[in-house]
């Protein structure tokens, strides 16, 4: 089985098919792949790990790989547990293996794993340094905070490979090939987006930090840690990377509502239905409590509108709508135009609570009169609804 990326690069990552939701969060529909590499030269260098319940089939992949020599170095760019969890394990297969990271990496792999205790068995290095393994010569560059404060790269100068870690990196296991140039890429793209505003969204400054420090670099082959390796589409990655770390959207208008007994509901279909008819054609409706906000996210850092609406609950914000909120809260996304819709039956809260939380948290583009209705939609409040939406499509078209 031919498993070489590029010259004496080698995958051995793993597919992961069994977990419904990622980070106890967000649903994988196509499953998630945890990639690993082998740098096969006169030192033999293994890249990141896998998640620990892999680890017979990782083993296996290794060893086809290099058969029963010893590995050498253990890069760990990143130390997350989908990607360290087979760290200890590893040390206990291939003892005389060196564990290579930087100061913070070390730290964190003290307290969960209890390895590299022994200064013997790491190599400690910093943003920059080199370590050549024969014909390959690596370099490291620090990226704190893509996604943890200990991530770096490993650039691998010889074929112009990156080891990424997160970065570039998508939900959607691999099927059969692993390089992008070998398959059908669809599925990845919104995949891409939606595991970078899961996962990475927040970290949009240190994501245009890294990229600054790869411009100019010359990269043939990207290898993250989750989803192809990257080398026909590496353009269009680092655009989307570039695009989504600059919270750059496209015109269209993200409606997401809650609602127990539809009168709220209602309210969201004449929203819809009056930006519609005022231009809009990028518009999508989440009902909050069925959709996934993993999904809803994704949609967020698609658009540059949203509209988002819910009942009053127990005096205050309907419970789906207020987590939605510390969702993208959270993100930092900036730019986006928001309108609010709420309801009541006999004292509002809803419209006041997402109105205090853009003011004091998103510091999104109020657009529009917020609409507030009462127990079902009247004819007043049905206009005030038609007044949104078209306030809405005109400020996005
Ligand atoms: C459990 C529960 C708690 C509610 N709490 C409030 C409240 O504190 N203040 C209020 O004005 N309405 C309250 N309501 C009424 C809802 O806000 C009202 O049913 C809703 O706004 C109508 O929209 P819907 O048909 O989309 O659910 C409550 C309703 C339920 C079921
Ligand atoms: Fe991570
Ligand atoms: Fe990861």
């Amino acid at each position: 089985m031919n498993t070489e990326i590029t010259s004496n690069i080698h995958y051995v990552g793993v597919n992961d098919r069994h977990k419904d939701i990622f980070e106890g969060l967000w649903p994988l529909p196509y499953g998630v792949s945890y990639n690993s590499y082998i740098i096969n030269d006169e030192k033999i260098a293994l890249v990141d790990t896998v998640e620990a319940d892999f680890f017979p089939q990782y083993l296996d992949n290794i060893r086809q790989v290099i058969g029963d020599r010893q590995i050498d170095y253990i890069i760990v760019n990143h130390m997350e547990p989908d990607h360290s969890g087979s760290l200890a394990l590893i040390k206990q297969y291939y003892p005389g293996a060196r564990i290579v990271g930087n100061k913070k990496t070390f730290d964190m792999m003290r307290g969960y794993y209890h390895v590299g205790e022994d200064a013997s068995e790491i190599l400690e290095v910093k943003n920059g340094d080199t370590l050549s393994l024969g014909k390959h010569e690596l370099q490291f560059v620090l990226i704190p905070m893509v996604h943890w404060p200990e991530t770096m790269v490993t650039l691998d100068q010889t074929t112009h490979t990156l080891f990424a870690g997160d970065a570039f990196g998508c939900f959607g296991a691999l099927n059969g090939a692993f390089v992008d140039s070998h398959m059908n890429c669809d599925i990845y793209w919104d995949e891409m987006r939606r595991y970078y505003s899961n996962i990475v969204g927040k970290y949009g400054v240190p994501v245009q930090q890294a990229l600054k420090k790869l411009s100019g670099v010359q990269i043939d082959y990207i290898c993250s840690t989750h989803g192809p390796v990257w080398h026909e589409y590496i353009e269009r990655v680092m655009a989307e990377y570039n695009r989504l770390s600059l919270y750059n959207a496209e015109p269209g208008l993200v409606i997401c509502y809650g609602s127990m007994y539809g009168n709220t509901e209602r309210a969201a279909e004449v929203i819809a239905r009056a930006a519609s008819e005022a231009g809009v054609k990028n518009i999508v409706m989440h009902d909050v409590s069925r959709t996934n906000h993993s999904y809803i996210l994704s949609d967020i850092f698609k658009y540059n509108a949203m509209v988002l609406g819910a009942p009053t609950y127990n005096n205050g914000l309907y419970p789906q709508m207020e987590s939605l909120l510390s969702e993208i809260g959270g993100r930092n996304i900036k730019g986006r135009k928001l309108g609010i819709f709420g309801s009541c039956t006999w004292a509002g809260q809803a419209v006041k609570k997402i109105k205090e939380w853009n003011e004091t948290t998103a510091k999104f583009e109020l657009v529009g009169e917020p609409a507030e209705i009462k127990q079902s939609l009247s004819e007043e409040t049905r206009k005030a609804c038609e007044a949104l939406g078209k306030a809405m499509a005109e400020s996005i078209l």
